[in-house]
């Protein structure tokens, strides 16, 4: 069942290259996004937009969200489904609100979109279980096709959502007669993602020397800013949910407003810099870290320097706007040794479920 390897978790985090190219499959066609779904949705007379999920499919939110911002002229959010729920949203008929869930069973994002719909509004979900609630409940569907997905912490739904969600904005777009510039640029990378992906796995004996830096640590900090912000979260969240090392995801310019007291001699620090405007500006922030004594990881792109970095990953060359799927494969494998060299239950974490179908 497992496939050869020691669990599912590690089975699932090598089945992303194949999870990726099943999401993509039938729906790019050289400049042309096929979600004919979307259709039956009323899309141009949209006036607010709300991304709604738990946990890491909240994290792809936040991606999604940031991506239709920076495309579409339409106020959106991000809201986690727990909260969301109890705020008394502003939702119409012109509301469109997304729900991302790799069960489809979630009890909070479930609510929230019975909610949203009760007040009338246009419904999407983003799904990986095939006819769950939360797919049956809502106007569209769109499948992530990743394969069922057992071991608790979530890993190929989380990058097959990151796939499916920037097609469906690209799409959305494309919907509302917006260009944008850089289409052909992001479809030919997601296409290509499965290599990319398939090369960041070949760097798992990296990440486990990595992960030993953890050894006699009891908290880690993930650093980065924009979209890089995105990997932070997903990569201090599968950390703390398998390894019970406290993680903390940081802006890296929020540091020098309180956390970076927590830094001292070996503190380790998880820094993303990939995302051009401001890697510079991280890689400063970073080194203030360094300068205090902190054991400092670097993820970057491969032309950025960083002469004085002893532990520097660099991805491949992406587009910025999908360096987050490369990332999160590497805090994957980083999480997943770090919880194995400390003994712990990398499928079954304590005091965890698969699908929280309680409130
Ligand atoms: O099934 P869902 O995607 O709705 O689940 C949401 C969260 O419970 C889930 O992503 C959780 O945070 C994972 N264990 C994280 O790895």
């Amino acid at each position: 069942q497992k496939g050869g390897y020691d669990t599912f978790m590690l089975k699932e985090i090598y089945e992303q290259p194949e999870a990726i190219r099943e999401t993509l499959r039938g729906r790019v066609e050289k400049e042309k996004i096929h979600l004919e779904d979307l259709e039956k949705l009323d899309l141009e007379k949209i006036n607010r937009v709300y991304f709604v999920a738990c946990g890491t499919a909240w994290h792809a939110g936040i991606y999604a969200n940031s991506l239709f911002q920076k495309w579409i002229d339409v106020p959106s959010i991000c809201v986690a489904a727990s909260e969301f729920r109890y705020s008394d949203p502003h939702i119409d008929d012109k509301t469109l609100c997304v729900y991302i869930s790799q069960s489809g069973e979630t009890a909070d994002t479930l609510a929230a979109l019975k909610m949203s719909k009760e007040k009338g509004a246009q419904t999407i979900s983003i799904v990986n279980v095939l006819g769950s609630s939360i797919s049956r409940a809502s106007d569209v569907t769109l499948y992530t096709c990743a394969g069922p997905e057992i071991a608790v912490a979530s890993t190929k739904a989380f990058t097959t959502q990151l796939a499916l969600v920037t097609l469906l904005i690209l799409k959305m777009a494309e919907l509302r007669h917006t260009t944008v510039d850089c289409k052909a640029e992001l479809l030919e990378g997601l296409k290509r993602m499965p290599e990319v992906v398939s090369e960041m796995l070949d760097k798992h004996e990296l990440m486990k020397q990595y992960a030993a830096f953890l050894k006699n640590q009891e908290d880690a900090y993930f650093i980065g800013r924009q979209l890089d912000y995105v990997s932070v979260l997903e990569g201090a969240l599968k950390l703390k949910e398998v390894s019970y090392v406290h993680a903390d995801a940081y802006f890296a310019g929020e540091l020098k407003h309180g956390a970076i007291a927590l830094i001292e001699k070996d503190t380790v620090v998880i820094a993303m810099a990939t995302q051009p405007e401001v890697a510079a500006k991280t890689i400063s922030n970073i080194e203030e870290t360094m300068a205090r004594g902190a054991n400092v990881i670097l993820i970057t792109t491969k032309d950025q320097p960083a002469p004085k970095f002893k532990y520097v990953i660099r991805i491949p060359d992406v587009h910025p706007l999908l360096a987050v799927i490369p990332v999160t494969i590497l805090l994957q494998l980083f999480a997943y040794y770090a919880a194995v060299e400390k003994g712990r239950d990398v499928d079954k974490p304590r005091n965890l479920a698969k699908s929280v179908t309680v409130e």
